[in-house]
C-alpha cells in the first residue's frame, strides 16, 4: 500500500470523540457486549464479537483486533475487521511486540514520530494513531494483545484505556471457563 492508501468500500476515515461522548458510545458497547456474551463460553466467539461491537460504537476504530501468541516470543493475527493486517509480529517489535514484551497498554498519539520497523509495524499507511492492550488468561499468562488503530492522530486516551481494560478482563474472569486455547472452541464441563 502506499503512504496514504485508499480506503475499500467497507472501510470509513476515522471520527475522532470528545471525552463525554466516548464515555457515551463505551457505555452502550459495553451493554451490547454484556448482553451478547453472556454465558458465553468460545473464546473465538468472544473475540469476533468485541471487535464487531465496538467498530460498530466507535466511529475511530478503524482497526480492530486481536494478535495471540502462537509461540515463544511471536504474535499472530487473530480475529479482527479492517484493511489486512500483518500476519505475525515479534515480542519487542512494533508496538503490539512491545506490549507483549512488556505487558504493559501503550497509547500512540502519532504513529508516524515512530521508527517504522521497529518502534511501529504500518500494516495500513492510513493508520495513523494507536492503543494496544495485553490480554491475559485467569492464570496472568498473555493470551495476546487487543490492537486499535485510528486514521486521525491522537484518537485514544485515559477513556479508551480504562473501558477496553474493562471490556477484554473477560478473558481473565475466573468464573467463565474461557480455558481452551482459542483455536478449539471451549467445552462447557
Ligand atoms: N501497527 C501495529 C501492527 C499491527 S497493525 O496495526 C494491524 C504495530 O506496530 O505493532
Amino acid at each position: 500500500m502506499s503512504a496514504t492508501a485508499e480506503m475499500p468500500y467497507f472501510v470509513r476515515p476515522s471520527q475522532n470523540l470528545p471525552a463525554e461522548e466516548k464515555e457515551r458510545a463505551y457505555a452502550q458497547a459495553y451493554a451490547a457486549i454484556a448482553a451478547t456474551l453472556t454465558g458465553e463460553t468460545n473464546e473465538l466467539v468472544v473475540m469476533v464479537t468485541i471487535n464487531s461491537v465496538l467498530k460498530t460504537y466507535l466511529p475511530y476504530f478503524y482497526w480492530t483486533g486481536f494478535y495471540l501468541v502462537s509461540g515463544p516470543d511471536r504474535l499472530s493475527v487473530g480475529p479482527y475487521q479492517g484493511t489486512l493486517g500483518c500476519l505475525h509480529i515479534e515480542f519487542g517489535r512494533g508496538v503490539c511486540g512491545t506490549v507483549a514484551a512488556s505487558g504493559r497498554a501503550k497509547i500512540v498519539a502519532d504513529t508516524h514520530a515512530l521508527e517504522e520497523g521497529r518502534e511501529h509495524i504500518a500494516c495500513d499507511p492510513n493508520s495513523r494513531s494507536e492503543i494496544v492492550l495485553p490480554v491475559r488468561r485467569p492464570d496472568g499468562s498473555l493470551l495476546g494483545v487487543f490492537d486499535v488503530d485510528s486514521t486521525e492522530c491522537d484518537s485514544f486516551d485515559a477513556v479508551d484505556q480504562r473501558w477496553l481494560e474493562k471490556i477484554l478482563s473477560i478473558f481473565s474472569d475466573p468464573v467463565l471457563p474461557l480455558r481452551a486455547t482459542w483455536a478449539a472452541p471451549a467445552v462447557s464441563r
